[in-house]
Formats: C-alpha cells, structure tokens, sequence
C-alpha cells in the first residue's frame, strides 16, 4: 500500500484550510487501472455480507481513478445554485461577527467558492471525479451550518469511510483536561481487568493527538469547536440512537466521519511508550456490478441515473401524515439504567436516580424525533414520564440534550410548554429570505389559499380537503400560516414578505411567529398539537425553573436549539456544557446550527412545480410563471448526483432573538454554558455518572465545574426517606450495573439513513 503519512496529512490539511479547498490536488493525483477491480472481486468474495469492506487504500485507489468528465461537472454545479439562493445566512456566513469568527468559525463565502470551483472545472484541474466531489462537499461543510449539505455520489454514494477503532477522550479526575484513549480499553479497565491501566494516546500518525483530533473534528457538521470535539468520539446518547445519530464517533467513521478519508492506516502511539497501527477500511455501498475500472465505475454509477443516487421525492412526502404507523422494535441504550418511560427508538426516555439520588428524575431527549411513526409516542413519553416523575414526589429534573440533532419543530414547543404550560410561547422570531422565489410563492400559495377553508379535516374525512391542505394552506407560503412579532395575523402575503431588513446586501422577510393555535398544526407537527392549544388543555407546572439543569454535549442543533432558547431565554433553566477540547475555560452548550428550519431541496422544487403546474389558472400564465426563476426548478441533476441515503438540505430559517434590534442570526451568535463539566471514564459506560455530577454541582453543593458554575440553586436536603419505590428502583439500578459488560457496548454503530424519510424539517441529519 503506498499511501503515505504525508497523503492523510494532505489531505487533513485540505478540509481543515477551508478558506482554500482547492490548495491540495495533488493528493488526489492518482490514477490505477486495477483498484475498482480489485474492489470487484472482494465484494464478490463477500456474497451474503450486508455490507461489504475493502482496505480504506484500496477504496480510495478506486475511487480516485475515476475520469472526471467537464461537461457533466458543469452541469451539477448550474444546477445546484438555484438551492443556494435559499440559504438564509449566506451574507453572514460571509461576513460574521467576530466574536464568532473569533471563538467559533472563520468566515466562508458560499457564492465565492462555488465560483472557485467552476473555475477549476474549467480550466481542468480536476484528474478525477472525487477531487471534484470532494470539493464541492467541503463547500457545504465548511459553513458549519449543518442544515447546509450537498453530499455528492462519488463522495457519500460509493463508500463510506471508517476506523476500527473508537476512542473517547476523558479526564482522570474531572478536573484535569481530557486525555484521547481508546475506547476498548476503558470497557476492559471498567468491566474486565480492572488491574489494567489503559494508556493515554499521545500521537496520532505521528502527530500530536490532541492537535491531530482537533483538526479531525472541524470536518463535522457542527459551528462549535468543543461539541465538533466530542462528535469524534464514542457516546452513549449517540450510540443509543442507533443508525440514525452519529454512533460511534466520527473518528471511527459514524455521523459525518464517513466522508472523509481517513487514511490508509491509523498509527497510535500511547503514554506508556507502546505503539500500534490499524488498518482504516472502507464500507462498500453499491453491488460493484460491472465494474472493472474507474471508467466503468463513474458509468455506471456516477452519471446521476444508476442506484446510488436519491430520486426525486415524491410530491406527497413532503406533507407529513397526522396519522403515525408501525411501531419499531426497540433498541439498545447501552449504558443507560432501566426506564421509567422510553420511546421505542429512544428518542426520549425518563429515568430516575438510586439511593440518594433517590429525588431526582431525568429525562433523556437525544432527539426532537427523526421518524414520523415516533410523534405521538415522543410526546406522550414526555407527559407520562413527567406526571410519573411528580407522583413519585421527585424534586428535581436533570434533563439530558446530549445527540440531540433535532426534529420536529412544534416538538421542541410541545416539550417546554409541557414543562412551562404559563411560560411565553415564544423567545425568538423566524425569517427567511427575501428574494423573487420565495415572493412568488408567496404569492401563488396565498391566492390559491384563500380559495380553501382553513379547517382541519383527517384523510379519511375529505381525502381532496386534505391533500390541499396539506400541500397548500398548511404551508409558510400562504400568509395565513404564522403570525407577526406581536402575535397578529398577517393582512396579505405583501405584510409578510416584506422585504422586512436589508443587510449585507441581502433582504429579509418580516419576522413572524409559528400560530401554536393553528387547527392545522397537526400537519406541520406530524400528527401533534402542542400543549395549552388545540385539543390540548394546560398541565401545571411540573418543576420550579431552579429545580431543573440541563446537560448538553454541546451537539444541541436545530429544533433541539429552538427548544433551548426557550428554556434559557424565557424559563431561565442553566445549562450544563459537558467535555470540549483539552483547553481551560467555558465551552458553549448549544454548538449545532440554530438557524430554525432546513428546507429539503426536493420540497423546495415540490414548491416551484406545484406552484407553477397547479396554483396558476391557464396555460398561458404557468407558461409565464415557468419563466421566472421559479421555472429554474426543474433539473432533476442534483437529486441524481447525490448521494443515496444523505439529505441535500439549506438553512431556510433564520431564528432572531425577541428583542435584539440588529436581527442577528442566533447561528452566528456565541453563547456559553452556564457551567462545563469535563467527561470521566465512567460517564462514557454509565449515563447516571454525567447526570449525578450535574446534580451535584446544581444542588448537591459539591460543584464539578471546571468552568462557570449553577450554583445559587441551594442545597438538596440530600438524606430524604425513600419511598417503597425508590427502594424498589434503586435496587434494579444496582442490578443492572452488576449486569453490566463490556460486550453490551457495540463498537459498530454507523449512521445509515437509508430508506428514512429525509424530508423532515427542523434536523440537522447527522
Ligand atoms: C493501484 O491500486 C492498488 C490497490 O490499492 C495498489 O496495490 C497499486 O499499487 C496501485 N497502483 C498504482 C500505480 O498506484
Ligand atoms: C489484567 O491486566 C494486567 C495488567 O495489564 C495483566 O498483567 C493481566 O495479564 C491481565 N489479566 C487478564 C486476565 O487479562
Ligand atoms: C500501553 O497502553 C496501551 C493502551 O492502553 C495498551 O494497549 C498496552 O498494552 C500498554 N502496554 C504496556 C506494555 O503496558
Ligand atoms: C399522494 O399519495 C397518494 C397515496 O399515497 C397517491 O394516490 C397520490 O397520487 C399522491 N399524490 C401526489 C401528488 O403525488
Ligand atoms: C371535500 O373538500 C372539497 C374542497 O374543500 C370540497 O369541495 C368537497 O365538497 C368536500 N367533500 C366532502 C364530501 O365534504
Ligand atoms: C391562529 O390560528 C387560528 C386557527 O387556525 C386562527 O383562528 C387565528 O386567527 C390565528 N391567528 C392568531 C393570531 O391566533
Ligand atoms: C393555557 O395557558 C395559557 C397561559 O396561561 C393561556 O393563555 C391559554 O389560554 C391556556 N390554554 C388552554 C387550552 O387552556
Ligand atoms: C387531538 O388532535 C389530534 C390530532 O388531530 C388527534 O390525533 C387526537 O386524537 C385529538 N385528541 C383528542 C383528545 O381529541
Ligand atoms: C417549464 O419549463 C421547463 C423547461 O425549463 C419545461 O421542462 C417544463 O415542461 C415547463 N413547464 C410548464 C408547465 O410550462
């Protein structure tokens, strides 16, 4: 294998400069006859094996000698744009503030680069069609706004890259800066031997770990530096969401690990003075069928026709059914003590602590729900675990954000207004841009709006009501749907529109606020109201404000940012930053995209056609529609080139803070935690030991913060009489962690999104 240290270095280097992803071709400068043969044969060798492996190496020879063709280049990168005019922060991306440009990311200019790269496929800088892939995939990535992504087939369609070996990254005692290790090592000290004494890494290919992992994790989706660090190692909260978070890490190739490429090995050097080295692999995502060389692979895979690639959603997909399916069979949470409550799929599950924590509910919420047959369980996981959680007479709620990517939207409300029925429906205005597609459909969804009656009928009552419903009044584009800052309704579309505030060249819509009384909240909910509207009478109040902390691992994104904002602006809840890289100082717990909606590039051309097929009233004026920007929707090219089983996703939202007069995106806003506790070897095996230390430091007068403090709460009057069942509890957590063993920890949980509705708005997809 002639892969070198200095190509990994290369090729690190080249993702991580973002501001010039074009500087390091040469390390895709490679052409090899044999490897996608080669490729062939070991999938064939592999008949009956779900999903086949090859030396990471060997995958990257494959793919790197595929021709790369100009013509087809050209034409996805024209066809793209249109989508990114709808990316609502591109001027402050650009041009951010600094505090963030200092503290958080550098500033990308998407049009500039875009630019960038038609100039390089221009004048043939490109060898082969994963260079170019590659580039054009680092464009989105390097805004670190994680609803803004286009994952091309050659990168995300063909292989997906991964180590085998997950590591974590904890302190010794809680108060030294983390150290790297390798996470087998701590299930053999912690459930094995315990007179085994892992050793910390100290090298990573030669370079320094800590440096070497730090550069690794600006490859992910999130903006902050911290949560980007502990996205590159093994979690619980991940792991307990099986394919749909991001596992296991992306250092081992979960969540957006899997694009990059590794490396032809990793070489490891530890504290103790050992060394070890371990081959990276790659997963094979297609049948290989017909493929001799690159040449055979890019035609029968990469021209935006083969099986690799996304179809065009279909129209209907678009409009989530009010009515859930299937249940799923539950999953594993390995590390997590026995559930009060919990939603099949963990989405959303309530614990409570033994002995003398015996006062204490929890409720873990790694998700604002990824699947549309998990809405209603979502939510009534929540009520349940919450009225159980007080009948119980527990006194105070630890409430655990870490994975948490998002979801549905008006989930994020439902769930504050579950624990604040009297608390401000709101903290922060929506907006989008202001610009000739998003006023034409403004215009056309409004009219046509008008014409239906904004009643809320099921499928089964009025199937035609219905589907108009859905694809038309329910929508953002028909005024009536939300409502201004002051909670008024809009006249007209103009009032909505605006434009509202001008900046940075750009133009806005007016703000305006989800309608929580809406009768069609159902369909932008995926079946639910929120509580207090609808059919959904208020609750009390289930905990004082100060009787609740909430932890995040800083990977708090999209709906799970909307729901914060809420709880931190409006409810004053303090908020628990957990790990970060091995620096002194405070770390922000909300560190994934907050801008307050992503808009699936497949609904955005659902919009256009529709508009332009079935909201005009003759042949003459579809026609004149057609030829507006509007009809630059039609390219079916960008679906055909993705990647199958990614989602191709902008930021359609901005979310603005009630009150800040500048209308500054909060997605460029920074924003620290209240309090930083650093990750322990038995936080990564045993949940309860994070949610304890966030006890202790909020109440329990022992403070574990390295940084910021939630003290001021006062003490817990700890030694409380424990009830029958407390004792009953405590002793099945006990039982439980006697049970624990290193095999119940999978090391191979990989994001696969394969066969799952991408259509959802309001996540950030790992
Ligand atoms: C082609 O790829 C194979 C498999 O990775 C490798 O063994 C071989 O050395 C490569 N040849 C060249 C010329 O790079
Ligand atoms: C336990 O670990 C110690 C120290 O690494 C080692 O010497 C010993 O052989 C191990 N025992 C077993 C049973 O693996
Ligand atoms: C050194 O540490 C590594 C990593 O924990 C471990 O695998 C190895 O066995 C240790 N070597 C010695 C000689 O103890
Ligand atoms: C929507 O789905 C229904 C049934 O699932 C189907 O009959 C109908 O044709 C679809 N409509 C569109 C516009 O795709
Ligand atoms: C269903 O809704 C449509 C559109 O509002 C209406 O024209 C039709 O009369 C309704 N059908 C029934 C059976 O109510
Ligand atoms: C909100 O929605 C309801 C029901 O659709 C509607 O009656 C009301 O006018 C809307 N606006 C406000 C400000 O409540
Ligand atoms: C719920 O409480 C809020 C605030 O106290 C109140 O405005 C609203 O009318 C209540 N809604 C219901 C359905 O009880
Ligand atoms: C409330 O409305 C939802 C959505 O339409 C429905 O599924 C649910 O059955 C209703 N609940 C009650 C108590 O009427
Ligand atoms: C709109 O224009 C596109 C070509 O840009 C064409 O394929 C499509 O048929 C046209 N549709 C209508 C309804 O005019």
């Amino acid at each position: 294998m002639v892969l070198s240290r200095t190509l990994v270095a290369a090729s690190l280097a080249s993702a991580v400069a973002v501001a010039s992803p074009l500087q390091h071709q040469d390390s895709y400068k490679r052409q090899n006859a044999t490897a996608c043969a080669q490729v062939s044969s070991a999938v064939k060798a592999q008949a009956g094996v779900p999903t086949p492996t090859v030396p990471a190496a060997l995958a990257y020879d494959c793919i790197t000698s595929t021709p790369f063709k100009k013509d087809a280049a050209l034409k996805l990168l024209d066809s793209i744009a249109p989508y990114f005019k709808w990316q609502s922060n591109t001027v402050w991306l650009k041009d951010p503030p600094a505090e963030y440009a200092e503290k958080v990311q550098g500033p990308v200019d998407i049009w500039g680069k875009l630019e960038e790269i038609k100039v390089n496929v221009e004048s043939g800088k490109y060898t082969n069609e994963f260079a170019f892939g590659y580039d054009l995939y680092s464009l989105s990535q390097s805004t670190h706004d994680g609803h803004f992504v286009y994952v091309p087939d050659s990168v995300g369609g063909i292989f997906n890259w991964a180590r085998t070996i997950p590591l974590v990254s904890v302190s010794s005692d809680g108060k030294e800066l983390p150290k790297p290790y390798v996470y087998a090592d701590i299930l053999t000290e912690s459930f094995g031997n315990s007179s085994f004494k892992p050793s910390a890494i100290t090298k990573i290919n030669g370079e320094k770990a800590t440096d070497y992992l730090e550069k690794w994790a600006q490859l992910g989706s999130l903006q902050d530096r911290d949560a980007l660090y502990n996205n590159v190692f093994y979690e619980l909260a991940t792991v307990s969401l099986g394919p749909v978070g991001s596992g296991i890490g992306t250092f081992a190739g979960s969540g957006r690990g899997r694009w990059p490429y590794p490396g032809a090995k990793t070489a490891l050097e530890f504290e103790n003075g050992t060394t070890a080295e371990f081959e990276n692999y790659a997963k094979v995502l297609i049948s290989f069928t017909g493929v001799t060389d690159g040449e055979s692979l890019y035609d029968n895979y990469l021209t935006g026709t083969g099986t690799s690639t996304v179809a065009s959603s279909p129209q209907n997909s678009t409009t989530p059914s009010p009515t859930p399916s299937a249940t799923s069979t539950s999953l594993p949470a390995p590390g997590y003590p026995p559930p009060v409550y919990r939603e099949a799929n963990n989405l959303i599950g309530g614990y409570y602590l033994e002995d003398e924590y015996s006062d204490i509910a929890v409720l873990s919420v790694p998700s604002f729900v990824s699947l549309e047959s998990a809405e209603i369980p979502f939510q009534q996981t929540g009520e349940k675990f919450l009225a159980a959680a007080k009948a119980a007479g527990k006194k105070k709620l630890v409430i655990d954000l870490s994975a948490n990517g998002g979801g549905t939207i008006l989930q994020g409300y439902d769930l504050y207004k579950q624990l604040f029925p009297d608390g401000i429906s709101h903290a922060a205005a929506d907006r989008f841009r202001a610009f000739e597609s998003t006023d034409l459909l403004g215009q056309y969804y409004s009219r046509a709006a008008e014409k239906i009656p904004r009643v809320y009928v099921t499928e089964e009552q009025n199937a035609t009501l219905y589907e108009l419903q859905g694809n038309i009044v329910s929508t953002l584009f028909n005024y009536q749907t939300d409502i201004d800052v002051n909670e008024k309704n809009f006249p007209n579309w103009a009032a909505k529109f605006g434009p509202g505030i001008e900046q940075k060249g750009d133009k806005f819509s007016n703000l305006f606020r989800w309608n929580l009384s809406d009768v069609l909240t159902p369909f932008n909910s995926g079946g639910i109201y929120v509580h207090g509207f609808g059919n959904l009478t208020n609750g009390t109040q289930p905990f004082a404000a100060e009787d609740i902390v909430v932890v995040t691992d800083g990977y708090c994104a999209s709906t799970c940012t909307i729901f914060s904002e809420l709880m931190r602006q409006r409810a004053g809840v303090k908020y628990i930053s957990l790990g970060g890289r091995a620096k002194e100082g405070i770390t922000q717990a909300i560190g994934g995209v907050k801008g307050t909606n992503n808009y699936p590039w497949s609904y955005i051309q659902f919009l256009a056609q529709y508009a332009i097929e079935t909201l005009t009233d003759s042949r003459e004026e579809a026609t004149k529609l057609n030829a507006t920007e509007l009809g630059s929707y039609w390219d079916n090219t960008p679906f055909g080139r993705a990647a199958a089983g990614t989602s191709l996703n902008v930021n359609f939202r901005d979310g603005i803070r009630d009150g800040d007069e500048t209308e500054t995106p909060l997605q460029v806003v920074y924003e620290p935690a209240d309090c930083r506790i650093l990750y322990t070897k038995e936080m990564t095996v045993d949940a309860t030991a994070i949610w304890k230390a966030a006890v202790d430091s909020a109440w329990g007068g022992k403070s574990r913060c390295v940084a910021g403090s939630v003290g001021g709460y006062g003490k817990r009057s700890v030694k409380r009489e424990m009830s029958i069942q407390d004792k009953v509890y405590s002793r099945s957590v006990h039982q439980w962690r006697r049970d624990l063993s290193s095999e119940q920890y999978p090391l191979d949980v990989f994001t696969d999104l394969k066969g799952l509705d991408l259509n959802r708005r309001g996540i950030m997809w790992p």
